[in-house]
């Protein structure tokens, strides 16, 4: 089954509990909570206060995008304060397959993501200890980028390998296939085709109507 994981990055902070229960209502299957820590980044987004509180308010999926330096540190933290998924980077962990077993080990679901630059090859050794591959299609850091074309060829030569490993491309027992940055309703049909079933989304939904956009994705992806 599709999901769709809107971004809060580009939610309003000063509406930030309205505006996730508009998309909550409106049947997004997950929240896309994007930390960002200057370092690995070029830019600083929130952390395990703003997850705590949100996750009081909310029943919702928490699908954490960990974009800092050495995420081990933090695991526990952020499955304190509520997360239901946690993504790390490849390129931002000195042990990956540690790092993805602490997330597991601490009773959460486990994503791995590459940046654009990042060949899909370098996650086969991963593809069983995980339950979500986050392929970026912008350069992880801020909102608003234009999706990177690129990625289309990504997303088929990681079904490719997920049949190499697993036997078949597609399963529900296999792991997600997540793609962030610059998806809109324009565009996201492509990914999909591509071979994703995890959709993130800012700017496309929460600028604007946030409601009529969430209905608009969901109708295009329970397509
Ligand atoms: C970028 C983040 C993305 C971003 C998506 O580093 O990982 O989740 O917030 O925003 P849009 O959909 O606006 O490109
Ligand atoms: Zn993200």
């Amino acid at each position: 089954m599709n999901w769709l994981s809107p971004s809060i990055l580009a939610a309003d902070f000063n509406r930030l509990g309205e505006q996730i229960q508009c998309v909550r209502d409106c049947g997004a299957q997950a929240l896309h909570f994007d930390v960002m820590d200057g370092l690995f980044v070029p830019s600083i987004s929130f952390g395990m206060p703003v997850l705590a509180s949100i996750r009081k308010e909310t029943d919702m999926f928490l699908d954490v995008h960990l974009m800092i330096r050495e995420p081990s540190r933090y695991i526990a933290e952020f499955v304190k304060s509520g997360a239901d998924l946690i993504t790390v980077h490849y390129e931002a962990c000195t042990d990956v397959m540690q790092t993805v077993g602490l997330i597991r080990d601490a009773g959460v679901k486990a994503g791995l993501s590459i940046r654009p630059d990042t060949p899909v090859s370098v996650l086969r050794p991963f593809l069983t200890k995980v339950d979500l591959i986050l392929i970026m299609s912008v350069n992880p850091g801020f909102g608003g980028q234009t999706f990177m074309e690129g990625t289309y060829d990504k997303l088929r030569e990681l079904r490719n390998m997920y049949s190499e490993v697993f036997g078949k491309a597609y399963g529900d027992e296999l792991p997600r296939v997540e793609v962030d940055g610059g998806i809109y309703l324009s565009n996201v049909a492509d990914v999909l085709g591509a071979g994703a079933d995890t959709i993130v989304a800012g700017s496309a939904v929460f600028h604007g109507d946030i409601a009529a956009n969430t209905k608009a994705f969901l109708e295009i992806l329970a397509g």
